[in-house]
């Protein structure tokens, strides 16, 4: 039997990871075997990890925290000659010794951890050489899937952002949550952040003690939200290290501060009092863990729409990635023989110790894996696939609303071009964004995955000397043909037999994979 970490325990053990570990810039050809040394006078080192990005990091984890404080005890505040430096002191380090550094002409040797994908077209041609359809669904998982190491990194940054907020709240802690922990995160997806207030010690009245904080009031839940916010989000502009083009956007429907953390290079959005979003991350955790499909699916989906311009990393009438997970999921519970319970029958198997209502929203819901029976469905990964754009490409969009508590489509409660009712506050439209025209291009682009899936010319490997013919997935990834869905001007639609015809022509002409 497959056992399960909840996603509780893994952020705590990573929190804790975190704690005792720095980050450190190094100078390049730093020989790793006296850098190492180096840092050992100040306790074990449990892991560490080199990375690029704008210069050579280190990730280190020491046993201790205390070995932490030491090193800390013995580094400087740098003499800067033309510019003046704020005094604040954090994990964030620069190594500038020069004996450390290998000075004879040798490449140091270094192994630098990825954290980056490699580009779709060089991907595509690799995905041409798998055996299969499934094959190039899992070599595609395991190609985009977050590291071990871009996951500690992403803690990282966390606790260095806590160690700034604790300056305000010592109390507090920042939890990464959404694609980073939810297992569909792809390296180089945003660092979704939660500052989390709700550990501060003295919120159960303690009986006899009649001795209470005074505190500064506010109207309302979301005022204080924007208040903390906005302090904190100023606190990182003016003193967080590494922490540039911060944007505090505190009007937002969940306000929030932005800003793109350099030493790691990813792009930070932090909140506050955000628990249902937490809850959801933990739903989709789960999701991803009661079987390997669910994870594959949602990879290959996300990088189909990213690679058609379904998805964009710019705000806007897109569907969004967490849209399209939620997408997946609920075609898996319409399956026949259903790949995933429903949020209902999750509910209801849920223990005492379970129960959590937020703002007055039922976000309850199993926590123990092992209560979960599921049915056995035998579907491959290609059926899914191809049965997933069939399902979608006929889905009656313009009518029902997408219920992933039901497991079951329902009247639209509102209009809007597509309906996906919140998990958790059951009122919201988690695709309220999304236009017409984004909907219709999902559409279309549904049709034609799902036709050319079940072409022979797509979904038979191509043998041939050098295996640069893309097939199966690799096609699906190629730049649609369909005309009008390029354009958006052009919207109305081709007779069926044109749309045909032209599709036929394209195939013939993938020869070749587009490098464009
Ligand atoms: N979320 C939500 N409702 C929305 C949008 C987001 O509840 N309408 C929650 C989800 O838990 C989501 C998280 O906020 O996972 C983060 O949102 P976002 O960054 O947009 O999505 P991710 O799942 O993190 O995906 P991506 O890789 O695109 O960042
Ligand atoms: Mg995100």
């Amino acid at each position: 039997m497959q056992l399960f970490i909840s996603l509780h325990a893994l952020q705590v053990e990573r929190q804790e990871q975190a704690e005792r570990s720095v980050l450190i810039n190094c100078q390049s050809r730093t020989n790793e075997k006296k850098f190492l040394k180096y840092l050992s006078n100040h306790g074990d080192i449990k892991k560490y990890f080199f990375y690029e990005s704008y210069g050579l990091y280190a990730v280190v984890e020491f046993a201790k925290r205390e070995n932490v404080a030491s090193l800390l005890e013995g580094a400087v505040i740098p003499s800067v000659s033309h510019e003046s430096t704020v005094p604040f002191k954090s994990r964030l380090l620069s190594l500038r010794n020069l004996s450390l550094v290998d000075l004879s002409n040798q490449q140091s040797g270094l192994q630098c951890q990825p954290q980056t994908t490699i580009p779709i077209n060089e991907f595509i041609q690799r995905l041409s050489k798998e055996e299969s359809i499934d094959q190039q669904i899992t070599s595609l998982t395991e190609a985009y899937q977050l590291t071990e190491e871009n996951s500690r990194l992403r803690f990282l940054v966390c606790s260095l952002l806590k160690d700034i907020a604790a300056a305000y709240f010592p109390e507090c802690t920042i939890k990464p949550f959404g694609s980073s922990v939810n297992g569909f995160g792809k390296l180089g997806c945003d660092l979704d952040m939660f500052l989390d207030l709700d550990g501060i010690s003295g919120r159960n009245p303690k009986s006899g003690l009649s001795l209470e904080y005074q505190m500064k009031r506010a109207n309302s839940e979301r005022a204080v939200t924007q208040s903390i916010l906005s302090v904190i989000g100023e606190c990182v502009d003016q003193f967080g290290p590494g922490c540039v083009g911060v944007q505090k956007i505190l009007n937002a429907r969940c306000p929030l501060v932005r800003f793109a953390h350099q030493p790691s290079g990813f792009q930070c959005d932090l909140t506050a009092n955000n628990r249902v979003a937490m809850k959801s991350t933990e739903l989709l955790y789960l999701y991803g863990q009661l079987d390997p499909r669910v994870r594959s699916l949602v990879f290959t989906v996300r990088c189909w729409a990213r690679a058609h311009g379904v998805t964009s990393s710019i705000p806007g009438a897109w569907i969004s990635n967490f849209s399209l997970t939620v997408m997946v999921l609920f075609f898996l519970q319409k399956r026949s023989i259903p790949i995933i319970p429903t949020l209902e029958h999750l509910r209801d198997l849920a223990g005492p110790a379970d129960k959590s209502v937020i703002e007055g929203n039922d976000c309850t819901f199993v926590s123990d894996f092992s209560k979960i029976q599921l049915k056995s469905n035998t579907e491959t990964l290609e059926q899914l696939l191809c049965e997933f754009f069939e399902f979608y490409a006929t889905f009656p969009f313009s009518r029902m609303s997408l219920n992933i508590r039901k497991g079951k489509e329902q009247n639209k409660p509102e209009v809007a071009p597509l309906h996906i009712q919140n998990p958790f506050e059951t009122s919201l439209n988690v695709s309220k964004n999304v236009n017409a025209t984004q909907l219709d291009r999902f559409v279309a682009l549904c049709q034609e995955s799902s036709w050319l899936l079940q072409q022979r010319e797509t979904n038979t490997p191509r043998g041939g000397a050098n295996m640069t013919t893309a097939w199966g997935l690799a096609t699906l990834l190629l730049p649609s043909q369909v005309a009008g869905i390029k354009s958006r001007k052009k919207r109305r639609r081709e007779p069926a037999s044109e749309r045909i015809k032209g599709l036929l022509e394209s195939l013939k002409n993938k020869n070749q994979p587009k490098t464009s």
